[in-house]
């Protein structure tokens, strides 16, 4: 009877610790929409695909990085890694629409004009949140 009596007790407490993560996570995940692979799909990929496409997806893949997949963002360039995911500062795709990068080789992105504000904060926020993207993109 005595082991009944704690077994429930574990029970309602291991219940209680599933309840209190499961809300954290969402509550998290309210917090930060940047923090889940849907803002990729939503917000990033469309700002890629309308001002890095052309140079880095398809057939081109200028300075070797292609930017239509997640392997290939994963992959990076011929000067290597250009996303440390939870790092925006010092991750090169972030210095380089910040126009923060090197003046050539590489040059600042898109090589002419520069993204919006808006734009390149959403691509910041979404680096920060560890680049989360779906595994079929
Ligand atoms: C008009 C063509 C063009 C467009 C548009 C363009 N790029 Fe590039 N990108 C290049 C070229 C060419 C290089 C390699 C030259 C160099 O290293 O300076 C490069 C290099 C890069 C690199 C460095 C890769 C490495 O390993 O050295 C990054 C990161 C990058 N581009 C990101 C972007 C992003 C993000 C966008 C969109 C916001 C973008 N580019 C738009 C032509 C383009």
């Amino acid at each position: 009877m005595r082991s009944f009596a704690v077994s429930v007790a574990v029970g309602t407490s291991a219940l209680a610790v599933v309840l209190t993560a499961t809300t954290a996570t969402r509550v998290q995940a309210q917090a930060n929409p940047a923090a889940s692979p849907e803002y990729y799909t939503h917000t990033v990929k469309p700002i890629l695909l309308a001002n890095c496409y052309r140079c880095h997806a398809g057939m081109n893949h200028r300075g070797a990085l292609v930017l239509d997949s997640k392997k290939g963002i994963l992959h990076g360039g011929k000067d290597g890694a250009v996303l440390i995911p939870g790092d925006p500062a010092n991750s090169m795709l972030i210095k380089l629409i910040r126009h923060e990068g090197p003046a050539d080789d590489p040059m600042p992105m898109p090589p002419k004009g520069k993204l919006s504000d808006a734009d390149i904060a959403a691509v910041t926020a979404w680096v920060k949140a560890g680049a989360p993207m779906p595994d079929d993109q």
